[in-house]
């Protein structure tokens, strides 16, 4: 087999899977898929629960077929997950090290987002490992779809087909009381959740950080909207405007100043616009994950494994069409061609782009939005 290495009866190679930071629906997907093609080649596997807190407390548990039979349905991680503090310091990541080492765990598959990978590339830091041979490699699991140098991170469908029920839900009591509704999506700073669900709910506005609006702006923004809702047939009066939880105005303040802008100057007989908002939260971190997302998991994970058989380390597998990657920090796998193994200090440089707003990704889906906002609101 052309770039698997798995045993060869020397040295029994032994791989440790870990999920870490915000779960998300598809991560079981991925665990199954690397367990089942590691046993395929007689590697012996470790599932660290936690985790890099399970890490870095030892708590490992052999993983055979059995174990992850059927757990592609699931959301969440039967793993478990943790936001880890003490690795954040140099003391905690080389007492993870001691700890895979003294377990012999040679290569570790890390699935999360982006403080998952900021510690992946860590953890294979070539200053702290010293002697220690020990294989990192990272794939995008995060339903906000922060990752940079992805097109989809998994557990974003699930998150957005979440979303999209719910405003479904939503539009039939907005549209009976002619009300507004402002709904809050999770996404932590990037917008990506609230714009791809704002289109597939229909929404009349979207609201994301990446717009730098400032809070007149917004308040004008749904104004603009409200007035144009007005002038609808009668059914179609409702307003469903989404609002990406990383804005720098809370929803309820936002609700608070559009009630006063379309209320206050109102003459006595008119009808007082309504305002309702809707924090979905973490109800759009659960949930059984879509179909894509297991084959997303099921993909990265497959490939993912086979770069760390192959000796690959300090890498994140990418879902983004062949072609589209710099050549110096990238390159497809041969397993499969949607996948490249992709320097992890190059995704992690292209995140915090995507987070200042520097990156093209970003500032092309804002300029997308500024010429479709009016659309939205028709
Ligand atoms: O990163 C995933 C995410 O769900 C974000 O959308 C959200 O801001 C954050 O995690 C919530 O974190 P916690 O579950 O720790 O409150």
């Amino acid at each position: 087999m052309a770039q698997s290495a798995g045993n060869d009866g020397a040295t029994r190679r032994k791989v440790g899977i870990l999920t870490s930071g915000g779960d998300a629906p598809g991560m079981n997907a991925a665990i199954r898929s690397a367990t089942k093609i590691l046993i395929t080649e007689g590697v012996e596997v470790v599932g660290i629960q936690h985790g890099y807190r399970g890490l870095l407390k030892g708590e490992f548990r052999p993983l055979g077929a059995a174990d992850v039979n059927g757990v592609i349905r699931d959301g969440g991680t039967f793993l478990g997950s943790a936001r880890c503090l003490e690795f954040l310091e140099r003391a905690g990541r080389d007492e993870a090290r001691r700890q895979a080492r003294r377990a012999g765990i040679d290569s570790i598959l890390a699935i999360g987002g982006n403080g998952t990978l900021a510690g992946a590339a860590a953890l294979c830091d070539p200053e702290e490992l010293g002697d220690q041979d020990l294989k990192v490699v990272g794939l995008p699991a995060s339903i906000d779809n922060d990752v940079g140098f992805t097109g989809m991170a998994i557990g974003t469908d699930t998150a957005m087909n979440t979303i999209v029920e719910a405003c479904d839900k939503i539009s039939d009591t907005a549209s009976a009381h002619d009300r507004i509704f402002l709904v809050e999506v999770m996404g932590r700073e990037c917008g990506y959740l609230a714009m791809t669900s704002s289109i597939a709910s229909a929404a009349d506005a979207v609201f994301f950080p990446e717009a730098n609006r400032s809070e007149s702006e917004l308040v004008q923004a749904v104004v603009t909207t409200v007035e144009r809702a007005r002038k609808r047939p009668q059914y179609s009066k409702r307003v469903l405007i989404i609002v990406a939880e990383g804005m720098d105005l809370s929803t309820n303040t936002l609700k608070e100043r559009v009630e006063f802008a379309l209320n206050d100057s109102a003459a006595e007989e008119d009808v007082l616009v309504e305002t309702r908002v809707t924090v979905l939260g973490h109800v759009v971190r659960g949930g059984r994950p879509t179909a894509f997302d297991r084959l997303l998991g099921s993909r990265l994970a497959h490939v993912g494994v086979r770069a760390l058989l192959a000796g690959e380390t300090r890498k994140m597998v990418g879902w983004i069409l062949p072609g589209q990657l710099p050549a110096e920090v990238s390159h497809p796998s041969e397993f499969d061609p949607y996948c490249n193994l992709i320097d992890l200090g190059a995704v992690l440089a292209e995140t915090a782009r995507m987070n200042d707003g520097t990156s093209p990704l970003v500032k092309w889906r804002r300029m997308i939005f500024e010429q479709i906002e009016e659309a939205l609101s028709l």
